[in-house]
This record gives C-alpha cells, structure tokens and sequence, in this order.
C-alpha cells in the first residue's frame, strides 16, 4: 500500500478519533497493566493480523491488559485462539509480588475474549513441552531477564510460520529483551519490517530478508540508537519526539490501515 494513501487514512482516522484513542479498547486502556495506549492500539492491530495459518501466543499475561487488546483485535478476522502463557506466580525477582490468575481470568471474562483465550496457567518452558501448533503471532512479554527472554525465544520462534509476527515488549530499557533482539533477531537475516510503537518492537519473520529490505532494517535500528542514545543522554523531549517519529517512520503495512498505529497515537 503506498504510503500517502497510508497518511490519508491516518488523517481521517485522527480527525474522528481526536482525543479518544480506538473507541472499542477504552476499557482496554483502563485495565492494570505496564502498555501505553498506544501499545494497546497496536497488539489491537497486530491481533487482526490475518495469516492463514496459526495460533496468537503471549508469554506473560499478568492481569490481562495485553491478551484482552490481542483478543479484541483477533475476534474481528479469524477464530484462531490466543493461548495465554503465565505462571502468575510471585517472581520477587522481576518485582512481582502477588498471584495474578484469579484477577487475569476476571479481566478476560469481563472484556468478553474468555472464549477466545486458552489460559496455560504454567512457564513458557512447560508449554513449550509438546507444542506443536503453528503459530501467526508470538507476543514475548514475560521474564525479562536475558537468560529467559533468550528461552522464550529459543523455544517459540520454529513454531512461527514464515510471514508471521514476532512482537516483543520492554525492547528499548530492558537489556534482556534488547539483547535477544539483537543476537538473535535483528542480526540473523530472516526478520523484516521492523515496526516500534513506545517498547513494542514487531516484524515479520521471512525465510531470507532481501537487501533492500535488510537497508530498510538498518536504517530503522540507526533511528533506534539515536533515540535510545537521546534518551540515555537526557535530551529535553526526547521520550515524546522519538516515540513519535520511531511510530512514524516505521508504521508497516501489514498493520491494518484503519487502525494505523501512528494515527492514534498522533491524537494522543
Ligand atoms: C510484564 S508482565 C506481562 C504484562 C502483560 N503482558 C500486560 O499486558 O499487562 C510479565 C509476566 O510474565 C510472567 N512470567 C514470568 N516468568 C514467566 C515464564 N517463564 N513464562 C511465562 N510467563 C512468565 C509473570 O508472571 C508476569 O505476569
């Protein structure tokens, strides 16, 4: 899709959202949890993502805020179930301190996506044992620490179809998920499309990226340095600018267009 077809529908989608964000998420917004509104938005988008094969998988739901935005997204294109990986346990480690699985089944039954999501009430290692769906989307959100984030990923991404999403979140503070980004995805050549919305980074896994492409990824991850550097340094503004420009200039077109991730964060 070209992109100035891409600005028009932004625009519209600005004008008549002004303010309100995606009118159908505002009790997503309001649920517990650590996304943006405009993260909400975008696994609302990546969740009408429509491969034709695949399960949604998430590692680390916690109270539900991201399996509800992905189960909104999902049930307006595809049946496919959203299996829903957490222990809700306590992990002092990573600052959690309370059993969450009662309050995470509450929110799913509330919001109305209980139908949609298998709840795998255990690890990602214990679900992975005998896994054997393909999978569309594979959100990565649980253990952030490197050695498990690195996990999450060694055991999930051979179930991820070619042409799938691959979204992780706290890929822009958190050493782990950025390490894994780095080893592991930006450097191995079969990822593409590289879309960062605040600290959701997604793209597209590809058998082998083309060179314009691999152009395209390394032009996004320079922007990225910058802003993380910006950031590091303490530049005035440089949280709001950057999140603006990275959403921007890397809004992909496999996001559906009329949920255009820089759109409604822009009325924000
Ligand atoms: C950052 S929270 C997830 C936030 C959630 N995605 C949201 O939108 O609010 C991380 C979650 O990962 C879970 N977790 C920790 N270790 C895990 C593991 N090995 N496998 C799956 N989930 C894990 C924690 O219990 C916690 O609920």
């Amino acid at each position: 899709m070209p992109s100035a077809s891409l600005h028009k529908r932004s625009r519209r989608c600005y004008k008549r959202r002004q303010g309100d964000g995606v009118k159908e998420l505002e009790d997503v917004y309001n649920l517990p949890g650590m996304l943006t509104p405009a993260e909400v938005d975008c696994l609302y988008s990546l969740g009408q993502f429509n491969q034709r094969d695949g399960v949604i998988v998430e590692i680390g739901s916690w109270k539900g805020k991201s399996t509800v935005a992905l189960g909104r997204g999902a049930a307006k294109v595809h049946h496919e179930k959203i299996h829903a990986i957490d222990p809700h346990e306590i992990l002092p480690e990573e600052k959690y301190f309370e059993d969450t699985e009662a309050e995470f089944l509450a929110n799913i039954k509330q919001a109305g996506v209980d139908s949609q999501v298998v709840p795998l009430i255990m690890t990602s290692e214990e679900a992975a044992r005998g896994w054997n769906k393909p999978i569309r989307l594979l959100w990565i959100d649980g253990d952030h620490r490197y050695e498990s984030t690195k996990l999450d990923f060694i055991l999930w991404e051979p179930f991820l179809v070619e042409g799938g999403i691959l979204a992780m979140h706290d890929t822009i503070r958190k050493h782990g998920p950025k390490k894994v980004l780095w080893e592991n995805v930006f450097r191995s050549g079969r990822f593409q499309e590289i879309a960062i919305v605040d600290n959701i980074t997604a793209m597209r896994k590809v058998k082998q990226a083309p060179l314009t492409a691999r152009l395209q990824n390394y032009l996004t991850l320079m922007l990225r340095a910058l802003y993380i550097a910006a950031r590091k340094s303490g530049v005035p503004r440089s949280k709001t600018v950057g999140r603006q420009l990275l959403r921007r200039l890397t809004a992909q077109t496999w996001l559906p267009a009329v949920l255009l991730v820089f759109s409604s964060s822009i009325a924000r």
